[in-house]
């Protein structure tokens, strides 16, 4: 009898899901969209019942291929951070509050300030971010006690699937270190996070291994074991075979990350950098920048109103490169290295001359200094990456990141997390398999621009200091 895995990511724009053989090869896809809303500005949510009717319109689609009880397993990973509320009777309370809503800067401030980064830092492993759970669980008991008041469970997003997949409340390891209430190093909830945010452990879900069986699915005629899963950042670790010390996976999909897997528990001398539990029973340090191919969709699809990516990024050279155009791409405000709500994205040093190539260059360019400010946070020089996610269908936007970075990029065109969350469906299954990235292209960075780049990096650098008290209420 055939045995397949199912591999779900629950991302921010669309839910991608893979189906493999038990040997990991791809057997078919599927994707489903559903709409972010930005009810004020800053703001970031999604309603958990689109995430759950597309995962399972993903589901139907891909079980048309194939026997469905020949399914052996299912792994969900998922965008981080996000609050999913329950009540008590498991109704959702009010939409999901993401990873890139930064409405809570003034309870991140009293974290950092109040409670203090040491102390987070002791507790967590890192210090409060504007996207990370608790500061979202501080505004919610602020600004809507009442409903508050009625919460049973709290949730991350793809646990929320994984409790209607399975009837069971869990999360994994990697997913919760984003939480800011789990304590990284020990791999449990924190008490004394707990008790700062008046949640009882009773609320939260038990934790796991990523690749840990939590329980079953009967949906749609499947008998599949399902894993806790993974954030989805772990998940493309996992899906890049990016697990050693000394390798780097750089993920732009709406966010980009820079991801280093450490063999232990790292307390980062430099908290900007967050410090997390990886899917594969370790560790890893890992830089966030809140808007990556999300700023060039924003350029190309909402403002030039076009879908022809590849028109607007025709073949670069070094005077393109050399034009004195920057972008700043914190459409979002800006998680890493800035740690800043209030920052808002920018075109700097604007002409009569400049066309939308030229903005569309300045775009990619804006999102790969700010991947370079995350990677020179890293505790060892990044000579060599992977690249996954939907920014590598560019081949002018690596060439331009290989140059910033200057780094030899391997580019993998697999659903990372997707395929991450199949390899911890299997291990959960207790058939586990080891998979081989399929690199499509490796790109060595050329001499000549990253020597262009490197002194447009340096000059990039000084305009976030120079612009942020502009962005503050009192300015
Ligand atoms: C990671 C982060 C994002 C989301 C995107 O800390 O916030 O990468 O996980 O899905």
């Amino acid at each position: 009898m055939n045995a397949y895995y199912i591999g779900v990511d629950l991302g921010t724009s669309s839910v991608k899901l893979l189906l493999t053989d038990d040997a990991g090869r791809m057997i078919g896809e599927a994707t489903e969209s559903y709409p972010l809303s930005f009810p004020q500005p800053g703001w970031s949510e999604q309603n958990p019942a689109d995430w759950w009717a597309a995962v399972q319109r993903g589901l139907q689609r891909l079980l048309a291929q194939i026997d469905p009880a020949c399914v052996r397993g299912v792994g969900v990973g998922g965008q981080m951070h996000g609050l999913v509320m329950l009540d008590e009777a498991d109704r959702v309370l009010r939409p999901a509050i993401l990873w890139n809503d930064t409405r809570t800067g003034r309870e991140t401030d009293f974290l950092n300030e109040e409670i203090g980064k040491e102390t987070l830092q002791a507790r967590t492993g890192n210090i409060a971010f504007a996207g990370f759970t608790a500061p979202k669980v501080l505004w919610v008991r602020a600004h809507e006690p009442a409903l508050f008041a009625q919460c049973r469970k709290i949730c991350l997003p793809k646990d929320y699937i994984n409790y209607l997949l399975t009837g069971v409340f869990a999360t994994d390891v990697s997913d919760a270190s984003g939480t800011l209430y789990f304590d990284v190093e020990n791999r449990r909830w924190s008490p004394e996070m707990l008790d700062l945010l008046g949640i009882d452990e009773t609320m939260l879900p038990a934790v796991f291994e990523s690749g840990a069986p939590i329980g079953r699915t009967a949906l749609f005629g499947m008998d599949a074991v399902v894993c806790a899963g993974a954030g989805d950042n772990a998940a493309a670790a996992i899906g890049t075979a990016t697990v050693r010390d000394g390798q780097c996976n750089i993920s732009l999909g709406t966010s980009g990350t820079v991801f280093l897997p450490t063999a232990s528990y790292v307390r980062t001398a430099n908290p900007a950098l967050h410090s997390f539990c990886h899917a594969n029973g370790k560790w890893h340090l890992m830089g966030c920048i809140l808007s990556a191919a999300s700023c060039n969709q924003w350029l190309v699809e909402t403002v030039l109103q076009s879908k022809d990516y590849a028109a607007l990024t025709p073949a670069l050279s070094p005077q393109d490169a050399a034009r004195q155009l920057y972008f700043l791409p914190y459409l979002s405000g800006e998680r890493c290295p800035h740690n800043d709500a209030d920052v808002r994205g920018a075109f700097v040093g604007l002409t009569h001359a400049h066309t939308r190539e030229a903005l569309a260059l300045a775009v990619l360019e804006g999102v790969s200094f700010a991947i370079r400010d995350c990677v020179e946070l890293c505790p060892t020089p990044i000579r060599a990456a992977t690249v996954c996610g939907g920014g590598t269908k560019n081949p002018v936007w690596m060439q331009v990141l290989a140059a910033v970075l200057n780094a030899r990029l391997q580019v993998i065109r697999n659903e990372g997390p997707a395929l991450g969350g199949a390899v911890l469906a299997a291990q959960a299954d207790g058939r586990p398999f080891a998979i081989t990235p399929a690199v499509e292209a490796v790109i060595e960075p050329d001499p000549a621009l990253a020597a262009v780049y490197e002194k447009k990096y340096r000059k990039f650098r000084t305009l976030y200091p120079a612009l942020k008290d502009f962005f503050k209420e009192d300015f």
